[in-house]
């Protein structure tokens, strides 16, 4: 039986082994799919260990995305660009890196019938989350993308990164420069909400035709959509379809098989209910 993990640390609570084993049942795919707790010095070691042991594909969660990146031999454009890796497949020797992060968001908001296409889109946040998902975005060809942060270098930095991925469409600034702004869709990236906190943006950001999606879910809705409804935004919608989505998309890269998203994400919710 072919074998799958998922590194992280702490890795009690990552969901990835549920949402692959369904995926694998309902797909009629004979994997196994488990959790590996491992250590920033022995990480490597792990992956090589579990490869060398004829693992076939790893996840990756925090804090290994980074070094997932580095011991890759070959990586997609969307994990160069992201500076991170999610998904390392092991084929004929050798290790190839991906990040379905992005995708995974994107289909997330496509399965909700949200139109990216010509639309203005706000992201809150410069850090990993937030790098994450901008090639993705960019490739279903809105017509600017502004990346709000609250120190304004990194999301300046993040801009001259894409610089030739962005066709001119990416632009960079603080939560103070968007009094003006009005957005069809606001994506929270920042950590924010694991704090009980949201981004301190104006609330005419959010007009009763925006979608306000956050990265982070939980059992109620995160600080950042409590106020986007409170606001009048026309829909809020929380990470959980991303996290979905995402291992959707590494199930996709590993069995050449699109699992059905909507039931696993049904079966988790109700779980966190
Ligand atoms: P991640 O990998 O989750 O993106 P990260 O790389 O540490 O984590 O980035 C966290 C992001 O959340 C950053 O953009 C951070 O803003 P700064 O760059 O200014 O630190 C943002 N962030 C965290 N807490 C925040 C808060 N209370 N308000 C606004 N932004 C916040």
């Amino acid at each position: 039986m072919d074998k799958y993990l998922v590194f992280g640390n702490p890795i009690k609570q990552s969901r990835s082994p549920n949402i692959h084993r369904a995926f694998a049942d309902s797909t009629n795919q004979l994997i196994e799919y488990d959790r590996q707790l491992s250590q920033v010095d022995q990480f490597e070691n792990d992956v090589k260990a579990f490869f060398a042991q004829g693992g076939k594909g790893a996840n990756v969660t925090a804090p290994f995305k980074e070094q997932a990146l580095l011991l890759s031999d070959k990586l997609t454009d969307r994990a160069k660009l992201a500076e991170a890796v999610n998904t390392l497949s092991y084929i004929d020797g050798k290790i190839y890196g991906d990040n379905t992060d992005g995708i995974g968001l994107v289909q997330d908001l496509l399965r909700h019938n949200v139109v990216l296409k010509s639309s203005n889109i706000l992201i809150l946040g410069a850090g990993g989350a937030a790098k994450g998902v901008i090639l993705p975005i960019l490739e279903q060809e809105p017509v600017r993308v502004v990346i709000a942060n609250r120190t304004v270098s990194k999301a300046e930095k993040i801009c001259h990164q894409f610089d030739s991925f962005s066709d001119k469409k990416l632009h960079a600034c603080g939560f103070d420069n968007l009094q003006d702004g009005r957005f069809d869709i606001i994506i929270n990236a920042t950590s924010a909400s694991l704090s009980g906190q949201f981004p301190a943006i104006p609330s005419s950001n959010i007009t009763d035709s925006t979608v306000c999606y956050d990265m982070v879910y939980g059992a109620t809705l995160t600080p950042f959509l409590q106020w986007a409804e409170q606001q009048g935004a026309a829909k809020v919608i929380d990470g959980l379809g991303m996290l979905v989505g995402q291992a959707a998309e590494s199930f996709n890269i590993w069995r050449k098989v699109n699992p059905d998203v909507e039931s696993v994400l049904k079966t988790l919710r109700a779980e966190m209910s």
